[in-house]
């Protein structure tokens, strides 16, 4: 299977008397399951298997990004993520995730030149911003413009090409600040600013996002060391809904501009990455912290569709290590702007005491994710709400250009196809125009879906 997974333990398959019929191979790869190969499943049985929110499924092989959701731990290519947090700069995350290693000083200065020197967007791009109304949400912007960009650099969309796959890769990772700042600077109607490539990757952000023409601005190395972290926790996180739809779309050998512009829609929903948004939207909701108990009974309430936005996580039953780094980082940016005592900060951590000593909580293994202080950190560098997604877009990026590439160099890859369990009618006759009922008619057949679950894979 991998260069890491070795099938050394058979799954074996009974009929319902308990004869075998037949035999699956199940590897183990470097850390976590062991899984077992149902590629022949089919053709060996004549069942498939039945996962609709992938939850027991692992859907490609990967080197990149390893989590242990009960111990809370996150490695890129082995890292823990608070080293890197701590320690690297975003680009040399990106690197390692991208080509496996830390890079040396030379590949660092190799690849930051690389990237810098594709942080423009092609002038005629610009206009498109003007079609958007002011009031447009940043991510429908990078959306649209990132699927754009492939009429503008087709030069680069020849996936087979490792080096077009290279310079697609850098343009992506170099234009996505330039573009999410772009639709920030529509929104307020101030004027682009355009790159500074003697800044870093965070400050060249921020610089873009807060200066004007007619003022000098200083980007405030405290929120630049924050925005660095805030990208190093977000990079990656294996196969989550965002990157497995990067997947999906670029196992169509669709070009990596448009399999990313997937990624940002599928980013953009409040149960992944929508969700440091609507964290913010929670706690100005609830207020007050005479409140906290009414939401509390909300959030548990099934006929209630509230949730504690920034809680919970299909993989984490433990803390979300990278909600750790970023509670840490809140500390030093509210430190940083004289907000020690922001009372939304003082709502966050008193909503997280009481939910983690709630038996429900404490039950189904709810702990704060990456979100629920991520959205803090932003709004106190002056980040507005609508922009937050834009920037965890801006962030994962690497991941899913890492987990693009890794799939194109694959040789085992093939489209993305899942099967379905069928639940429709059986076959039968058309009928003609004038013999048809209508489907409010109750006497009318109409076809009876299956009960429907929320087919979610949260980040
Ligand atoms: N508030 C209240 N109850 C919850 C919550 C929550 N935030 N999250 C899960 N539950 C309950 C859920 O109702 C269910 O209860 P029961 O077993 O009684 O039916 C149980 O916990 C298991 O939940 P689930 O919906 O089966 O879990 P899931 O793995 O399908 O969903 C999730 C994971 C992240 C979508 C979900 O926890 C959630 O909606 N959280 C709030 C949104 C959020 O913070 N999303 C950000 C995810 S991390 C960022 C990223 O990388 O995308």
């Amino acid at each position: 299977m991998s260069q890491n997974a070795q099938a050394d333990k058979k799954f074996r398959l009974a009929d319902d008397g308990g004869q075998l019929i037949g035999e699956l191979p199940v590897f183990k790869g470097t850390l976590g399951f062991e899984v077992v190969d149902v590629r022949q499943l089919l053709d060996k049985s004549g069942y498939c298997t039945f996962d609709p929110s992938f939850g027991s499924t692992a859907s490609c092989r990967s080197t990149i990004t390893f989590i242990d959701g009960d111990k809370g731990i996150l490695l890129h290519r082995g890292y823990p993520i608070d080293q890197l947090a701590e320690k690297a700069t975003y680009l040399e995350v990106a690197f390692l995730l991208l080509f496996g290693e830390l890079p040396s000083a030379s590949e660092l200065a190799q690849f930051t030149k690389d990237i810098t020197y594709h942080t423009m967007v092609h002038e005629q791009l610009t206009r498109f911003y003007a079609g958007f109304p002011r009031e447009a949400h940043p991510m429908a912007i990078l959306s649209a413009v990132v699927s754009a960009l492939s009429a503008f650099y087709p030069d680069s969309t020849d996936i087979f090409d490792p080096q077009q796959r290279l310079i697609s890769i850098h343009r992506l990772i170099a234009k996505m600040p330039t573009i999410a700042a772009m639709a920030y600077k529509n929104s307020v109607g101030q004027p682009f600013i355009y790159p500074q490539n003697h800044l870093d990757y965070s400050a060249n952000f921020l610089n873009m996002m807060f200066a004007v023409p007619p003022e000098p601005y200083k980007v405030n190395p405290v929120f630049a060391r924050a925005i660095n972290a805030l990208l190093i926790v977000q990079a990656d996180h294996e196969q989550n809904a965002s990157t497995s739809t990067v997947r999906m779309v670029g196992s169509t050998r669709a070009n990596p501009f448009a399999s990313v512009s997937a990624g940002i829609a599928a980013l953009w929903g409040p149960l992944h990455g929508g969700a440091n948004e609507a964290v913010l939207d929670m706690l100005e909701q609830i207020g007050d912290k005479k409140n906290i108990p009414d939401f509390i009974k909300r959030a548990k309430d099934k006929n209630d569709s509230f949730r504690l936005m920034g809680f919970g996580h299909r993989v984490y039953k433990s803390y979300d290590p990278r909600a750790r780094v970023m509670q840490k980082i809140c500390e030093e940016v509210l430190h940083e702007v004289g907000a020690d005592n922001d009372p939304l900060l003082k709502l966050a951590r008193e909503l997280e005491r009481v939910a983690l000593a709630d038996e429900y909580f404490v039950d189904r293994k709810l702990y704060p994710n990456v979100d629920f202080y991520s959205g803090i950190v932003q709004r106190a560098i002056g980040i507005p709400v609508k922009m937050f997604t834009a920037l965890f877009a801006i962030a994962r990026t690497a991941g899913w250009l890492a987990q693009w590439k890794e799939m194109i160099e694959d040789p085992d890859q093939r489209i993305a196809r899942p099967r379905q369990l069928y639940c429709g009618e059986d076959t039968r006759e058309y009928v003609p125009l004038d013999k048809r009922r209508s489907m409010t008619d109750t006497s009318a057949t109409v076809h009876k879906p299956m009960p429907s679950e929320p087919a979610i894979v949260g980040g």
